[in-house]
């Protein structure tokens, strides 16, 4: 049949697996003919990629998705999709079929591939409810439209298989899944052949990566340490991250493997959730409150000025004042570069939610600003000692409120903003010395130091005696191993 909607959006809440989701989407819908649409109010086809991991991502989709019913008044074609998490739960998906007419498609996380057909279906005048419950096999070359040109999200893992209580992500995304270690490596030279720089693995739990996999000649399943190895010998990419790592299972292999690859950026997001061991053990997290800061003392004696951000919930059911003493206390001695702190949200169908001592609003918000208060002021102070300090950087672009000052990440994934006199595109690697802080971002200036990898931490009067050195055997070579230069001369 003649498709003539020519233009799509897609929108996109939650996390980085939704924003990777929404590139193959848009991936399919150009390849069906669809061009890019930068607003709701053109596009032909407007699709939802939604989040259901706390109540708010719900609201907020579910207004976006009820502003569409004006736009469809005025425009009786539109196709309105929604898909993602929530289209994985029977409850929503109910009620969007039956409170939201204007909306003529619904399909899941497992799916994607299929919207082609589906699509198909819809254009001919069809009403298009298709969620599978289970996932089939991993499909791979999917087109992507990727948001960047300079840096990508790779998938490594798909789904969940660890049922923390209180998260809904299992439920929504499947069993824990691996994509082969050849197809992730072959989408990273994809990438780096297209002149992407900067690769971010993603996963729910990326240390529990190779699980399933089909043993190496070496007789074991491949893990996360044996693709970082790999994806470390790409040529043309210049910096690895990776996310989501679980605090029970970040080996030390991994460690090392983080420390002996160089494009590997020296950063950990390890979501801590709570510092109580009771409050651990009720989650289903695996660790205490003791093991995890062991971890971090491994990580930060194996790679020097590590940063370390985390996620930390408040109000779980039965969590008590003392409960959350326990969590100050662990980020007092964690001191994280950064923390995303969240009020427990009760999710249906899930453990948690059936626990008795669910905590009171007003008691969970007491602790949230608490609970902020202490993060930004450790984090301010974590930033204070980076002054004067030389990083490595990589340009993302004009700042956002300013145009004429840049902005760009260090390998840490610190942003850095500094005006410069020459021409920088995105994914140029600069050195920059830190001027300013501020509890969530640097100001720097530009100098010229010879970049490199793991930060080859080379200051102006360094350079000119014709020295660089690496981070590995920084402290030995006159640098102090948070990126400052211990010669004081510059
Ligand atoms: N309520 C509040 N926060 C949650 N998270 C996951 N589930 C919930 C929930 N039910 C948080 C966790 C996780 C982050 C992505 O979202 O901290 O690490
Ligand atoms: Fe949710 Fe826990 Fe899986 Fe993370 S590890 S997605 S918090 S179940």
């Amino acid at each position: 049949m003649e498709v003539r909607r020519r233009s799509a959006k897609v929108v996109t809440f939650g996390c980085q697996m939704n924003e990777r989701d929404s590139e193959t989407i848009m991936g399919i819908l150009s390849s069906l003919g669809f061009e890019e649409s930068s607003r709701v109010e053109d596009a032909d086809i407007v699709i939802f990629v939604t989040c259901c991991v706390r109540e708010n991502a719900e609201n907020r989709a579910f207004g976006n998705l009820g502003e569409m019913k004006r736009l469809k008044e005025g425009n009786p074609n539109l196709v309105v999709g929604m898909c993602g998490c929530m289209a994985q739960r029977s409850d929503l998906r109910e009620i969007v079929r039956a409170r939201m007419p204007w909306v003529n498609l619904v399909f899941g996380t497992h799916n994607i591939h299929r919207l082609p057909e589906l699509l198909e279906r819809v254009f001919a005048g069809e009403r298009v409810v298709e969620v599978w419950d289970e996932p089939d096999e991993v499909v791979e070359g999917l087109p992507a439209v990727r948001a960047y040109g300079h840096k990508a999200f790779v998938n490594i893992t798909y789904g969940c298989d660890n049922f923390c209580t209180y998260c809904i992500v299992p439920y929504v995304r499947g069993r824990e899944r691996s994509r082969r270690m050849e197809d992730v490596v072959a989408e990273v030279c994809d990438l780096a052949g297209s002149g992407c720089v900067e690769v971010t693995l993603l996963g729910q739990n990326v240390n529990s990566y190779g699980r399933g996999l089909p043993p190496l000649p070496s007789g074991s399943s491949p893990d996360f340490a044996d693709l970082l190895h790999e994806v470390n010998l790409v040529d043309g990419i210049r910096r690895i991250r990776f996310t989501t790592s679980h605090p029970r299972d970040f080996s030390d292999k991994m460690i090392e493997a983080v420390a002996s690859s160089e494009k590997v950026c020296e950063h950990f997001h390890l979501p801590l959730q709570a510092g109580s061991d009771r409050v651990l053990e009720m989650m289903h997290r695996g660790y205490t409150a003791e093991r995890y800061l062991a971890l971090l003392d491994r990580i930060r004696e194996a790679v020097p000025g590590a940063s370390i951000t985390t996620d930390i919930m408040v109000g779980f059911p039965g969590e008590t004042e003392e409960d959350f003493q326990a969590t100050m206390d662990v980020v007092r001695q964690a001191r994280f570069d950064a923390a995303f702190t969240f009020i427990y949200s009760p999710r249906p169908g899930t453990v948690a939610a059936r626990m008795p001592d669910q905590i009171e609003d007003e008691v969970k918000h007491d602790r949230v600003y608490r609970l902020i208060d202490l993060v930004n002021s450790i984090a301010s102070e974590v930033n204070d000692e980076l002054c004067g300090s030389i990083v490595e950087v990589m340009v993302e672009g004009p700042s956002e409120r300013d145009p004429s000052v840049l902005s760009g990440r260090t390998r840490t994934n610190k942003m850095i903003h500094w005006t410069s006199e020459k021409a920088h595109n995105p994914g140029d690697i600069v050195m920059l010395r830190v001027s300013q802080t501020r509890t969530w971002t640097l100001y720097g200036e530009e100098i010229e130091g010879r970049s490199g990898y793991r930060g080859a931490l080379t200051c102006d009067g360094h350079e000119a005696a014709g020295e660089e050195m690496q981070g590995r055997t920084a402290s030995s070579s006159g640098f102090a191993t948070d990126g400052r230069c211990d010669c004081n001369d510059v």
